[in-house]
């Protein structure tokens, strides 16, 4: 079995693949997969399983942003893992993952993060649970009813507005110190914004985009930089109200929209869970925000098989609101990587050691609790 870069004619067969993984795309989605598909193969971020000429599995590790505390790096994204039913069972698809994980690395990404369907292969190799994408359920006629503070300019967008959807989604990440969330480039939000049946608003500091899903309403993403905006946007998906019975939309976990609601009190809220990894443990610290009010100095000794150059202790300073580390002496408490990455997504120590991710010395739980703090989310899907 070996493992190579996908080329244009690669894809039919991973076509294939996954319909036999997912079930088969209908005609206008596989077209818009194949677009995203010659887009990673051309940035060297797909990556397929073969035997001889014969495709086994495939994997892509497409490139989004992601903010941590506020401070946006590159992360490698991984996506349509996929193995042909025949080729199950074998180790082919953990051999692509570990090839994912090498790519990644060799791309300069620090950090990656999956939506799993299956959790062990991805566990095995590093990844760790960390956070979630939230779909909460809410009353179109209590969006509705949420009344506009001062009158705030919307248009509607189009492809042309990929830049400035990708500026508002920086700046308020940014100002919001959020932790997990990320954008697509310029060439998929093109892509989104040319969707003629998603309705797509824009104000000068924030959007949304949602759309018809079986007579109800699902919000993909809201964002907004003002309570002002954030009112505009939330009541105008409320107009749907005499229509839908339903609004489903993706929200941070302490969405302002959740504030702003008249009433509340018991919430349906569907979790999907994402994996995280740390790719690169010094690259990695060095290109997450912290709070800038936390002085923190640790050392920890982290394991990672998969990753020798992160194996080792280290000395993690926190402080002015960056982060170092970088190699010591001696032991520290012991960390997976897999532990590592829960970390840096916030995950209590307390957590880590009943879930046998970390071990030894508590001496410095309550500092690493505080310099990596965060509910992490994220708003799309991939
Ligand atoms: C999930 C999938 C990619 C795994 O590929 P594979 O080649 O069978 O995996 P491997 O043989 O390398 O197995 C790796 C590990 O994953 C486990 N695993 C594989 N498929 C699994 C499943 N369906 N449920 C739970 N664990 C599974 C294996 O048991 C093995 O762990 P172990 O060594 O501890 O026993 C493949 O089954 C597949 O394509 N499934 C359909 C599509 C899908 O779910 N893709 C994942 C999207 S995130």
């Amino acid at each position: 079995m070996d493992i190579r870069d996908m080329t244009p004619d690669d894809l039919d067969a991973v076509l294939d693949t996954r319909k036999r993984s997912f079930g088969p795309l209908p005609g206008d989605l596989a077209d818009a997969w194949r677009a995203t598909a010659r887009a990673t193969l051309e940035q060297g971020r797909f990556l397929g399983a073969f035997d001889g000429s014969r495709l086994a599995g495939a994997a892509r590790l497409p490139r989004f942003t992601q903010w941590w505390h506020g401070r946006p790096q590159p992360m490698a994204g991984v996506a349509g893992v996929v193995v042909n039913p025949e080729d199950r069972g074998r180790g082919v698809g953990r051999r692509l993952m570990r090839a994912v994980l090498a790519r990644a690395a060799e791309m300069g990404d620090a950090v990656s993060a999956l939506y799993p369907a299956t959790t062990p292969i991805y566990r095995s190799l590093g990844w760790e649970h960390a956070g979630a994408k939230n779909n909460v359920t809410l009353s179109p006629e209590a969006l509705r009813a949420i009344r506009l503070t001062e009158p705030v300019k919307l248009r509607r967008m189009g492809p042309d507005d990929a830049a400035e959807v990708i500026a508002i989604v920086g700046s308020v990440h940014a100002a919001n110190r959020a932790s997990g969330p990320i954008c697509w480039d310029e060439a998929s939000w093109r892509r989104f914004l040319d969707d003629e049946d998603d309705f797509l608003y824009l104000a000068d500091d924030g959007y949304v985009t949602y759309s018809w899903d079986k007579g109800d309403i699902s919000v993909d993403n809201l964002v907004a930089g003002s309570e002002a905006t954030a009112r505009a946007l939330w009541s105008l998906v409320g107009t749907s109200s005499s229509i839908a019975t339903k609004v489903t939309a993706a929200v941070a976990p302490d969405d302002p929209v959740l504030w702003l609601l008249r009433e509340r009190s018991k919430e349906e809220v569907e979790r999907t869970r994402w994996m995280f990894r740390v790719v690169d443990v010094a690259d990695a610290i060095a290109r997450r925000g912290f709070p800038p009010m936390i002085s923190a100095n640790a050392v920890v000794t982290v394991e990672d098989p998969e990753r020798p150059s992160n194996t080792g202790t280290w000395r993690l300073e926190i402080s002015g609101g960056s982060g170092t580390a970088s190699a010591a002496e001696g032991e520290g408490p012991r960390l997976t990587v897999n532990g590592l990455s829960a970390l840096y997504a916030g995950i209590p120590t307390s957590t880590l050691r009943l879930g046998g991710l970390l071990s030894g010395s508590a001496e410095f739980d309550e500092a690493l609790d505080a310099a990596f703090a965060g509910t992490p989310y994220m708003l799309d899907y991939f």
